[in-house]
């Protein structure tokens, strides 16, 4: 299912047409969110959480999914859980399997068992993990390609693990900023599925933050998507990558002012969701977002 947009304005952009793919998302109610412990640099307990206004916030990006066509299930929140509304890190699913999570902190762990068990009751082939991953927060899927975080939370053997799961290549890349601990915070699927640009083939593409990775991570991003949208670190800082594309549509945060820019110039087009109240837990729009591939 796609439909065709016309993409706005300026000169490049006139000349992309960008295709919508309907997608299916798992979210998460924040009824339990707070910031009562610290996993992450963004999260200071002493500062307040108003759950109120995450809930309001929350709403407000799941009601923009369904106004774009796209599909959402829910997960019941679990009292005690407060990160839970961060569904990425809930899995990776690929054609109808389901790798399940292993969390890096005891904060989390809680959380497997319920996201293992939606998946089991929702059809999907589920596979528990043996090794310490953090779901789709780590595990990019761009074309046939799986892109693997690693250096703050999914490990290395979780890297050889999905490639076993899901018979694909994987590529690890090594995250150094303890701001960008997953790599949904650092880099961006714009384009998952081969787009078309001025009537030929494109290559799927990406937007990151170069200084977020290693100089060998680095080098690989460059060597394959040399197209890509490189981001500022102020972009990047307002979590501007933790966005959510269907390859027309891409949910930023308003913050992000640069990225916005960027993506008009390439055609897509800016949708903007403010999730400020999320991020004091240290996460945004894609944390939020896990993509539930079918058979
Ligand atoms: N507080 C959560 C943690 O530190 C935030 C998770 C953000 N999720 C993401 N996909 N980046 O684990």
């Amino acid at each position: 299912m796609s439909t065709q947009n016309t993409a706005p304005a300026t000169e490049a952009a006139r000349e992309t047409t960008r295709t919508q793919h309907l997608r299916r998302y798992l979210m998460c109610r924040p009824e339990h969110f707070t910031v009562s412990y610290t996993i992450n640099p963004w999260m200071v307990p002493a500062n307040p959480t108003d759950t109120d206004a995450a809930l309001r916030q929350w709403q407000v990006l799941h009601d923009t999914y369904l106004a774009l066509g796209h599909e959402v299930e829910l997960i019941d929140p679990v009292e005690g859980l407060p990160d839970m509304v961060y569904t990425a890190n809930g899995g990776f699913l690929i054609d109808g399997i389901a790798y399940g999570p292993k969390f890096r902190f005891q904060e989390r762990a809680g959380e497997a068992v319920p996201f293992i068990e939606w998946f089991r009751a929702n059809g999907f082939d589920t596979r528990e993990p043996v090794e310490v991953n953090e779901g789709e927060g780590d595990f990019l899927l761009v074309g046939d390609v799986i892109l693997a975080g690693t250096g703050f939370r999914s490990t290395g053997d979780s890297h050889r693990e999905i490639g076993d799961v899901f018979g694909r290549e994987v590529v690890s890349l090594t995250l150094t900023d303890p701001r960008f601990y997953h790599l949904d915070t650092a880099l961006a699927v714009l384009d998952p599925v081969q787009g078309v640009s001025n009537g030929g083939p494109e290559r799927a593409n990406i937007a990151y933050l170069p200084s977020a990775f290693d100089p060998r991570s680095q080098a690989i991003l460059a060597e394959r998507f040399p197209e890509a949208i490189h981001v500022s670190d102020e972009d990047g800082s307002v979590f501007g990558l933790n966005s959510s594309s269907d390859g027309y549509n891409v949910i930023i945060s308003p913050r992000a002012k640069g990225f916005e820019k960027q993506l008009l110039e390439r055609g897509y087009n800016p949708v903007l969701v403010d999730l400020s109240e999320l991020l004091l837990g240290g996460g945004g729009i894609k944390c939020c977002t896990l993509e539930l591939r079918g058979a």
